[in-house]
C-alpha cells in the first residue's frame, strides 16, 4: 500500500475511533440494515462472498453526515444482517483519484487466484474538468489493498464524456473477464461493455444498452448478470423522472456482446433505493443491495433525513433475493436470513375487517417488525384496505390498497414532521384471487413488498419514540385477510 494512502486511511480511522462512540448513541440508528460507523455512506460497492464471508464496501465520507471526498468503507458478515466494520479499504491518494470533490468512486469486486480485486472509478480533476477512469486495487488478505501500478486501466472511449464514465461492475466467465461501466454516451445514458483476458488489460466491446432519450442522460452503477433463463441489466438512470433504479431482462450473446432486452421495470418504486449492486453467493443466490436514499436531482428530493445532526447519514436497503419470473419480470424478496430475527410470531387466518373498524395490530415493539398479509380479493368487497404503521396520536405512515381504483400507495406525508411524499403505482387486480403485502420495518426505514416482491416501495421515515401503534382497516365494505402473520425483529 502506498505510504500516502496509508496515511490518509490512518487519519480517517483516527476520526472514526473518536466519532463512532457518539454516533452509536443516535436513536435513529438502524437495527439490521448496514450503516457506516459514522459519517456519510452511499452506494454499495464490491459486494462479494469471499473466503466464507460476505464483504460489503461502500462509498464513505467518514468526516461528517454529508457527501464528501470518497473513501471505500468495508464491513463483513456471515448473514448479511450482522456486520463487523473493518478498516477503510481505499482512500484517495493518486493523481487519478485524489480530488476533494471526487476520490474513489463506486465499483465492484472479484476473486482472482485467491486474491481480492477491487475495480473502482478514480474521479479526479486536472485543470480541464473532472476525469473519471477505471482502476484496480488488489489484496492478499481481503482487508489491506494496494492500488495497481498500471492504473488507470481504462479511460473513457470515444463519444463518452470524461466526467460521466464510472461504476465498473466486473464478472468472470469461462476464464475471461467482463465489465459494464455507466456512461453518458453522445449525451444519453448507457452501459458500456469491456472484456479482458486477465482483468488488468481491457478492451472496449461497445454499448451494451443505452437510453434513446426515455432513460435519461447518464446511467450510474450498472450491473449485468444471468438470472434463470435470461440476463438482467440494472442501473440508476439520471434524468429519467421518478425512476431511481430500473432493470431490463432479455438475451445476451457473449460472442457478439449483444444484449436484446424485452422487459423493462422499476427495481423499486419508493423514494429510497438507489445504485443497486448484486452478488452471487455460495448458495447460488443472486442478491441485490441498494443505498437507501436518493440524490438531490431527483424530482421528489427533499433532503437526506435528519440523521446528519447525529453525525451520520445513510444505510443500505435490506438485501433482496432475485427470482426470474416466467413472464421475464423479476421478483425481489428479503433474504431468508431475516426470518432468524423474528420473535413473537403470531398467525391468524380468515381475519374479517368491517367497514371503518380499525383492527389494532401488535407488531413487535412497533418499530422493528416484519409482517405479511394476504388479502382474499374474491371474498372482499371493500373499496380500500389501509394498513397504518409507526403511528401515534399525531403521526402515521400508511400503506393503502385501493381496490376500487386499482392503486397501491405508500404515504409518509404524516410520518414524522420531516419526511414528505406518497409513492403509488397501478395494480391489476381483476380476475385475481389474492394479493399479498409484506412490510419490513427498521428504526428509520420501511420496505413494502407487494405481490410476492413483484413490486417494492422503500422509504426512509424518522418517527419519534411514541410512534409504535399499528392497525388495519377496510373502507367502503368488508375485507378478508386469508392470512396475517406478524413478527417482531430482534438482533
Ligand atoms: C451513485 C454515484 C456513483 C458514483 C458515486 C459517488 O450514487 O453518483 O455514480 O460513483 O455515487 O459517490
Amino acid at each position: 500500500m502506498s505510504t500516502y494512502m496509508q496515511q490518509v486511511i490512518e487519519r480517517a480511522q483516527a476520526h472514526i475511533d473518536r466519532a463512532s462512540a457518539v454516533v452509536s448513541e443516535s436513536n435513529l440508528r438502524q437495527r439490521f440494515h448496514l450503516m457506516g460507523p459514522c459519517g456519510w455512506i452511499n452506494d454499495p460497492n464490491g459486494l462479494i462472498f469471499f473466503r466464507g464471508q460476505y464483504h460489503a464496501f461502500y462509498q464513505f465520507n467518514p468526516y461528517d453526515g454529508f457527501w464528501g471526498t470518497m473513501h471505500w468503507g468495508h464491513a463483513v458478515s456471515d448473514d448479511l444482517l450482522h456486520w463487523d466494520h473493518l478498516p477503510i479499504a481505499l482512500a484517495p491518494s493518486e493523481p487519478y483519484d485524489d480530488y476533494p470533490k471526487g476520490g474513489c468512486f463506486s465499483g465492484s469486486a472479484i476473486e482472482k487466484d485467491g486474491k481480492l480485486l477491487l475495480f473502482y472509478t478514480g474521479s479526479a480533476y486536472h485543470g480541464h474538468g473532472v476525469v473519471q477512469t477505471q482502476n484496480v486495487a488488489i489484496s492478499d488478505d481481503g482487508v489491506h489493498f494496494r492500488k495497481y501500478e498500471g492504473n488507470p486501466v481504462i479511460e473513457a472511449p470515444e463519444g463518452v464524456d470524461g466526467d460521466c464514465f464510472r461504476d465498473p461492475k466486473v464478472w468472470e466467465h469461462d476464464g475471461g473477464y467482463y465489465m459494464v461501466v455507466g456512461a453518458r454516451f453522445h449525451g444519453r445514458g448507457a452501459a458500456l461493455l469491456f472484456r479482458s483476458p486477465d482483468a488488468l488489460a481491457w478492451e472496449y466491446v461497445g454499448v451494451l444498452h443505452a437510453s434513446r432519450g426515455e432513460w435519461g442522460h447518464m446511467w450510474e452503477c450498472p450491473d449485468f448478470f444471468p438470472l434463470g433463463d435470461r440476463w438482467v441489466l440494472t442501473c440508476s438512470p439520471m434524468g429519467a423522472g421518478d425512476h431511481t433504479a430500473v432493470y431490463w431482462t432479455g438475451d445476451f450473446d457473449y460472442d457478439t456482446g449483444r444484449f436484446v432486452p424485452t422487459v423493462s421495470q422499476d427495481m423499486d418504486r419508493g423514494f429510497d433505493f438507489y445504485a443497486s449492486q448484486s452478488l452471487l453467493d455460495a448458495r447460488g443466490r443472486r442478491i441485490a443491495i441498494g443505498w437507501a436514499n436518493e440524490w438531490e436531482w431527483m424530482p421528489w428530493f427533499k433532503d437526506w433525513g435528519p440523521t446528519y445532526r447525529h453525525g451520520w447519514c445513510g444505510s443500505f436497503n435490506i438485501p433482496r433475493q432475485l427470482t426470474m419470473m416466467p413472464d421475464g419480470t423479476v421478483a425481489f424478496e428479503p433474504i431468508d436470513e431475516l426470518r432468524v430475527l423474528r420473535r413473537d410470531a403470531a398467525e391468524q387466518r380468515g381475519v374479517l375487517l368491517f367497514d371503518g373498524e380499525a383492527e389494532p395490530l401488535r407488531l413487535g415493539d412497533g418499530v422493528h417488525f416484519d409482517m405479511h398479509m394476504e388479502l382474499n380479493l374474491k371474498a372482499s368487497d371493500a373499496d380500500s384496505v389501509v394498513l397504518t404503521v409507526r403511528a401515534s396520536e399525531t403521526r402515521k405512515t400508511t400503506v393503502t390498497l385501493d381496490l376500487s381504483r386499482g392503486l397501491f400507495l405508500v404515504d409518509r406525508g404524516q410520518s414524522d414532521g420531516w419526511s414528505e411524499g406518497c409513492t403509488s403505482e397501478p395494480v391489476a387486480l381483476s380476475g385475481r384471487e389474492m394479493i399479498d403485502i409484506r412490510v419490513v420495518s427498521d428504526t428509520s426505514s420501511l420496505e413494502v413488498f407487494l405481490d410476492g416482491g413483484r413490486s417494492v416501495h422503500s422509504l426512509n421515515v424518522f418517527p419519534d419514540e411514541a410512534c409504535v401503534d399499528a392497525s388495519i382497516e377496510a373502507f367502503g365494505g368488508t375485507a378478508v385477510l386469508g392470512r396475517l402473520c406478524t413478527y417482531g425483529l430482534e438482533m
